[in-house]
């Protein structure tokens, strides 16, 4: 693959997301400066395997600054209330349990039929004709398939498909008031859509309320709300009472796979206009998950003190968290660099890891290699050597 010469000055790592190549930069962050404050953005930076590993394990390190739990633009709307039941956004002993549950929920998602949804939408849209509609084929449709999962009909999944994209406009820290007001109006229209199918999956009777296997396409937990009913059944197994945090986590399923879905769809897609051989597209995903990851960072809060290698994160500071920077250090994953479709046991950190670990990520690799699967089965093709968005920590090109 090719290189964009990084200048003198360099990037900072924020802005490193949307370069063309950013690895040449992030492979010498590895080598030079694996843990260190970046003066020009006022935070700790952790680059390397060891550093990422370290932050993302330490208790100390939170995913909100302890005195802004919620971001003040949108404290007291809906939007707030679903960001602050999130168990992305919240830790402690009960957003623990919580996670248990979101967990166990999506370990139990139909893949299979997740991908057949995904390749059946992706047909419908191809089949409208005209240029390829890649912000439909690479956010709507995994959108959709998790809507669908849950229970909303093909009306329904495209207008939470379309509120979604509304709600995630709050989560940046750039993110401007009118940004705070569209995040609030589509919490409240998501709460609407999903809150019906929640009460109907909590309604029913349990089938088999033990672990046991996925559900079969029949079974009351397959098909028609499976991710909300798996997401019932798994709070009644570990004794969650409270159905409001389960509701903002069934909006969480959606905003957690909208825009990083939409990077991995595009970064494979990208893959492939640059010569990527691989016959086996869910191979190709898997590595494109490691090789350019469509996460690119995520950020922590130091509660209290954190030491690693020598330096000490002092309580109220920041550390960006180069994940895709870790997933190129060679002392995790030999000759890092190289696109390798079938690497066996890679390191990688896209999906993050410790207590915040992604538990969806089998099911957005699902997604996406079905979308990709189908444009291939299609005949496309591109040249595109592509823009990235202007996001400070999903690598999405503009397609
Ligand atoms: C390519 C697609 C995806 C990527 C790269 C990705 C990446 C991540 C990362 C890095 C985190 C942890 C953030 C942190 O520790 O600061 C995370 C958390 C999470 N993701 Fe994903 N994700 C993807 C898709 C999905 C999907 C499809 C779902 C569910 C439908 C999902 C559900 C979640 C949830 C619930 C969390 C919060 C976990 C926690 O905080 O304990 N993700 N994801």
């Amino acid at each position: 693959m090719s290189s964009t010469p990084v200048s003198t000055v360099g990037p900072t790592p924020v802005e490193a997301v949307r370069l063309a190549d950013p690895y040449p930069y992030y492979a010498r962050l590895v080598a030079e400066r694996p843990f260190a404050f970046d003066e020009a953005l006022g935070a700790w930076v952790a680059a390397d395997a060891a550093a990422v590993r370290a932050v993302l394990g330490a208790g100390a390190l939170r995913v909100r600054p302890p005195a802004e739990p919620v971001p003040a633009g949108i404290a007291g709307t809906a939007a707030g209330e679903v960001f602050g039941e999130l168990v992305r956004m919240t830790d402690g002993a009960a957003a623990l349990r919580l996670k248990g549950v979101v967990a166990g929920a999506l370990a139990r998602a139909d893949l299979g039929h997740a991908g057949a949804l995904a390749a059946r939408f992706t047909r419908e849209v191809l089949a409208e004709g005209g240029e390829v509609p890649y912000e439909e084929l690479m956010f709507g449709v995994p959108a959709r398939v998790v809507a669908t999962l849950s229970g909303l009909t093909d009306g329904a999944g495209r207008e939470a498909a379309a509120a979604i994209g509304e709600f995630v406009r709050c989560i940046p820290a750039s993110a401007t008031r009118d940004d705070h007001r569209a995040a609030s109006r589509a919490a409240a229209l998501l709460r609407e859509l999903l809150g019906p199918p929640l009460a109907s999956a909590s309604a029913a009777p349990l089938a088999n309320p033990a672990a046991g296997p996925r559900p079969s396409p029949a079974s009351p937990g397959g098909r028609a709300n499976g991710l909300l009913r798996e997401l019932v059944t798994a709070a009644e197994r570990g004794g969650w009472p409270h159905p409001g945090p389960l509701l903002s986590n069934a909006i969480g399923f959606l905003s957690q796979t909208y825009d990083a879905t939409a990077g991995l769809i595009g970064n494979t897609l990208v893959a492939l206009a640059r010569g990527a051989y691989a016959p086996d597209t869910g191979a190709l995903v898997r590595e494109v998950v490691r090789h350019d990851a469509p996460v690119q960072n995520t950020r922590r809060f130091a509660a209290g003190p954190f030491a690693h290698a020598g330096s000490t994160v002092e309580p109220g500071q920041q550390v960006l968290v180069l994940l895709a920077a870790a997933n190129r250090d060679p002392s995790v994953n030999p000759d890092p660099h190289t696109l390798s479709p079938g690497r066996v046991n890679p390191a990688v950190f896209t999906f993050g890891a410790g207590a915040h670990r992604c538990p969806g990520g089998e099911l957005a690799t699902a997604l996406a290699a079905a979308v990709v699967d189908e444009l291939r089965t299609a005949g496309w093709s591109t040249t595109a050597t592509p823009a990235y968005r202007p996001l400070a920590n999903a690598r999405i090109p503009l397609l």
